[in-house]
């Protein structure tokens, strides 16, 4: 009995390491042992050039004056440094080393905009659980990640790094991130601290561009902006990061409504916030603060714990405190802050990383998993039955500048994925279809961009040769991501020009597109036999796409967000609202050039359609899904109280392949005017050919709630309208009453 006692303990201690009063214990502890220089110094991050490089960064560590830094080197670096804060350091505080693993540390899945196709939270879950085994087996103990900022507007680069457009996805999605980061347990060696980014509006910058101003009113921030981050905060998340841009004249960065109200206040986060890079001294450049002093003071009682490679902290703080503008109180919050993320890490038991004896990059269940995603992330956006590739196919052309990049398509933020790792399309198909099939490759364009046409007539006579034609397309890995915001959305360089040469061919042609965001491609739409669109899959794109070619699986990603037909639709977002003049069914099939009938004085543009390219939530399968028998139990729901809505999905056509069910409502009449269709549950659900499933969703009436004028989230009685179907354009409807 007692040795029981005693082992219970034991694996008590092991596995949960302390208590959460026990963490209070030792942050108050260490606190009154601190001097305010060294708490001070626990708000700085640096990174590798800071302060002139290693030797003053040493210096500094020994001080006590670093709590964090980014991008910190080779495993060896980070040891030798933690070993300076650990024992050469007054107090002996490890330092929590910080990095961007955003989609894969060595074995890259799909871009967050890719992973976010598959709507499948146990999968992208499992993928951020692999990025941090991966990246904890080098020292890392926290990533930047997950990015759960509300992305409409395709030119901004970032939408790369976005989980789309809509909030329920998303919210879903940022719960699922920050649970697989940081598993069951912070402590567990390998656990890595999630950072729910950026906080908050960074989205919605100013026609797409990176940085840009954002206007987002209080009913709207709580509405779209703030739920992914309030869900990640419920999963635990242990920091945020607070963003670059300003929010209706307020930078993020010193944002005291954002910060301390909503997050601190509203949400109770005890974990920590960090700035973006700088951007807390970039609040005098938004013209918010004169000098580092003053940005420091804004940021600092704004509630931003950490700074992120700028060192108005570091330099200004004790002053401020001497001058009265902060009080020493912030800064013993802070510090307690990011003392207690570094106490739940575990960091002061295990400040160091052992080099594992066999390494924890790349093992095969990880490529595994990597494959798996990136399968379930493309999305068919057409297919005249070119697809899967018929065994008849004996000769086939391979062109285009993915279609053997093995950088690009790892897509942005890949600083620790190797090319050499890859799979590209080419290699993969050469692979899969040895022995049945020929595979004839010319490297007519040599990047994206390339606008040299001079192989193209060569493309064309191999083209003429063989059976189909493959093509991938799509945008280099640099033309997304931080900084890299576009205004046109075409395909770049003479990419537009090779599909129409080829499609004189004769042959059908399959395209296949990379990218980082939703493009604009209305003749390969129009014309092509078949398009794929990938995003930018990760190290094991190529096997994915081959396998979706010649049919071993079916695609069944569905698009996170919006395409449109043409830049000058957005934004263009498929939960818009009615206006009082909203277009009709009847005034599509609008020219392009301005008509002589406006056919209507409503919402739309003369020279487009007022439709989308592709809805959100589109994706077609080698399958035919249909959808029948939608019913409501009760179909009046009394207010506060929860209902179910059940359907019949029956796979109708001759694989088996998986739906994303989507079930969407429309408040008809409320308070404030309500959207046309709202996302509020999805699932992944496979058939066999001919196999039937009852689907059924449990709902409340709280799904249906929303922000009223008074800033109170309310779900107000009335006529509802709910979809189910395969997309946001879904047919299959009833209406429904909330009654008080
Ligand atoms: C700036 C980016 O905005 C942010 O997302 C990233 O985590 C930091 N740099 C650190 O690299």
């Amino acid at each position: 009995m007692k040795s029981t006692i005693v082992l219970s303990l034991l694996l008590f201690v092991s596995f949960n390491i302390y208590s959460q009063d026990d963490v209070e214990k030792r942050v108050t502890d260490l606190l009154s042992k601190m001097t305010l220089k060294e708490k001070i110094g626990q708000m700085a991050q640096y990174h590798l050039w800071s302060k002139g490089g290693e030797d003053n960064i040493k210096d500094d560590i020994k001080k006590g004056l670093v709590g964090s830094l980014l991008n910190a080197g080779d495993l060896k670096t980070k040891n030798d440094l933690q070993k300076i804060a650990v024992e050469e350091s007054r107090l002996g505080i490890p330092l929590i080393y910080g990095r961007d693993v955003i989609h894969g540390y060595r074995t890259m899945f799909p871009i967050p905009l890719g992973q976010a196709a598959s709507w499948n939270p146990a999968l992208v879950q499992e993928a951020a659980r692999i990025a941090a085994v991966e990246a904890s087996s080098e020292g890392i103990k926290w990533t930047f990640a997950p990015m759960i900022d509300n992305a409409r507007d395709p030119r901004w680069g970032r939408i790369a790094e976005s989980c789309g457009e809509d909030v329920y996805l998303a919210s879903k999605l940022a719960a699922s991130m920050v649970k697989g980061f940081q598993g069951e347990n912070l402590s567990d060696a390998e656990s890595i601290a999630a950072c729910a980014k950026h906080y908050v509006g960074y989205g919605a910058a100013e026609g797409g561009r990176d940085y840009n101003t954002t206007y987002i009113p209080e009913q709207l921030l709580r509405e779209i902006y703030l739920p992914p981050f309030k869900s990640a905060v419920d999963a635990g998340v242990a920091t945020l990061m607070s963003a670059f841009n300003d929010i209706n004249g307020i930078p993020a960065s010193g944002n005291d409504f954002t910060l301390n109200k909503v997050l601190r206040g509203e949400w109770n986060f005890d974990g920590f916030v960090v700035s973006d890079w700088s951007s807390v001294t970039e609040m005098i450049t938004h013209g918010y603060a004169k000098d580092e002093y003053e940005a420091a003071m804004k940021s600092a009682n704004a509630g931003v714990d950490m700074e992120m490679v700028s060192l108005s902290y570091a330099d200004n703080l004790e002053k401020l405190i001497q001058d009265g503008l902060v009080s020493e109180e912030v800064v013993n919050t802070a510090a307690g802050n990011i003392l207690r993320i570094k106490f739940r890490c575990g960091l002061f038991e295990n400040p160091y990383t052992k080099e594992p004896k066999v390494s924890k990059l790349l093992t095969e269940n990880h490529l595994a998993a990597a494959k798996q995603l990136a399968e379930q992330s493309i999305v068919m956006l057409k297919n005249n039955t070119v697809l899967p590739l018929s065994k008849k196919v004996k000769t086939i052309a391979v062109f285009g500048p993915l279609a053997d990049s093995p950088e690009d398509q790892m897509g942005t933020w890949s600083p620790d994925g190797k090319k050499e790792n890859t799979q590209t399309p080419l290699t993969s198909l050469k692979k899969s279809l040895e022995g049945i099939a020929e595979i004839k490759y010319l490297d007519v364009l040599e990047n994206s961009r390339t606008i040299d046409k001079s192989k193209f007539e060569d493309a064309v006579k191999l083209a003429e040769l063989s059976d189909v034609i493959l093509l991938f397309l799509g945008e280099e890995a640099i033309l997304s991501g931080e900084a890299h915001s576009r205004a046109f959305l075409n395909l770049p360089g003479a990419q537009d020009d090779l599909f129409e040469t080829l499609s004189h061919a004769g042959k059908p042609i399959v395209v296949v597109i990379m990218a980082g965001r939703p493009l604009t491609f209305p003749n390969i739409s129009e014309r092509a036999d078949a398009i794929l669109y990938a995003w930018h899959p990760g190290t094991m794109g190529g096997p994915a796409i081959a396998d979706i070619l010649v049919g071993l699986t079916s695609p069944s990603g569905k698009l996170p967000v919006t395409f449109p037909r043409t830049v000058g639709q957005i934004p263009i977002y498929y939960s818009h609202k009615n206006t009082g003049r909203p277009p009709s069914e009847n005034m599509l099939g609008i020219p392009i050039g301005t008509p002589l009938d406006p056919k209507g004085f409503v919402s739309n543009y003369l020279d487009v359609d007022f439709t989308p390219a592709y809805p959100f939530g589109y994706g077609l399968s080698y399958t035919k899904f249909e959808y029948s028998n939608l019913q409501m139990f009760p179909n009046e729901v009394k207010n506060k109280s929860s209902f179910s809505v059940s359907f019949d999905l029956n796979n109708i056509g001759d694989y088996e392949a998986t739906e994303v069910v989507q079930l969407y409502v429309r408040d008809l009449y409320a308070s404030v005017t309500r959207p046309v269709k709202e996302l509020k549950r999805f699932e992944r659900v496979t058939l066999k050919p001919g196999d039937k499933k009852t689907i059924l969703f449990q709902l409340s009436t709280d799904d249906l709630s929303f922000i009223n004028n008074e800033m109170l989230r309310v779900t107000e009685p009335g006529e509802f309208k709910l979809w189910v179907g395969g997309d946001s354009d879904c047919g299959l409807g009833t209406s429904f009453f909330i009654t008080e």
